[in-house]
């Protein structure tokens, strides 16, 4: 898989990735936002054979980072995309001064909270009612950039 930054031109893929991968998906302004405004957001696109078949997009605030979104393609899951993807955020973190790299997950999303746990991430509060769509708490993970399992 090839990650590059993000662009406007993938947004046509990216929102299809989103609506197939997420029960309230972001939209094109939402995506706009990061691309354009948002001064501390890293948008990446893991791709294969010109398709996109991954996106994330992390906010990097000094010491402190917080991964936005991810997701892999469901017929590219579970042969670590995903891995690649997050490996990608924590060399950018690691060489840009970030000490700790937060992000929310649903309780019930089993195969991210693994994921962040291969990683050493740990949860560190639950957000109550965090998702408006069905009311869902969030687990809050947080991992020390120094401490990351490589
Ligand atoms: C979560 C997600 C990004 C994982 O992507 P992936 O490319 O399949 O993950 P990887 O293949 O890199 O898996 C790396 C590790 O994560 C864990 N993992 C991933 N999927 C898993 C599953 N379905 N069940 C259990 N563990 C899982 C495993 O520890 C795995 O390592 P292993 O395969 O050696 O056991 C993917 O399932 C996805 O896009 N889900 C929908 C969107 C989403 O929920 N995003 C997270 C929002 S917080």
């Amino acid at each position: 898989m090839n990650i590059r930054r993000m662009n406007e031109q993938d947004l046509e893929e990216v929102l299809l990735l989103e609506k197939e991968l997420f029960s309230s998906p972001w939209n094109r302004e939402h995506f706009l936002f990061e691309l354009n405004e948002n001064p501390f957001s890293l948008c990446l696109v893991g791709v294969i054979d010109d398709q996109i078949i991954s996106a994330s997009c992390a906010w990097i605030i000094y010491e402190r980072a917080e991964i936005s979104t991810i997701g892999v393609h469901k017929a590219y899951q579970r042969k670590g995309y995903a891995k690649e993807m997050l490996e990608m955020i924590h060399r950018y973190c690691a060489s840009n001064g970030v000490n700790q790299i937060f992000l929310e997950v649903r309780v019930s999303n089993r195969p991210a909270i693994a994921l962040y746990e291969s990683f050493g991430y740990k949860v560190t509060k639950v957000r109550k009612n965090y998702y408006s769509d069905n009311h869902e708490d969030a687990y809050e993970m947080m991992a020390e950039v120094k401490n990351l399992v490589r």
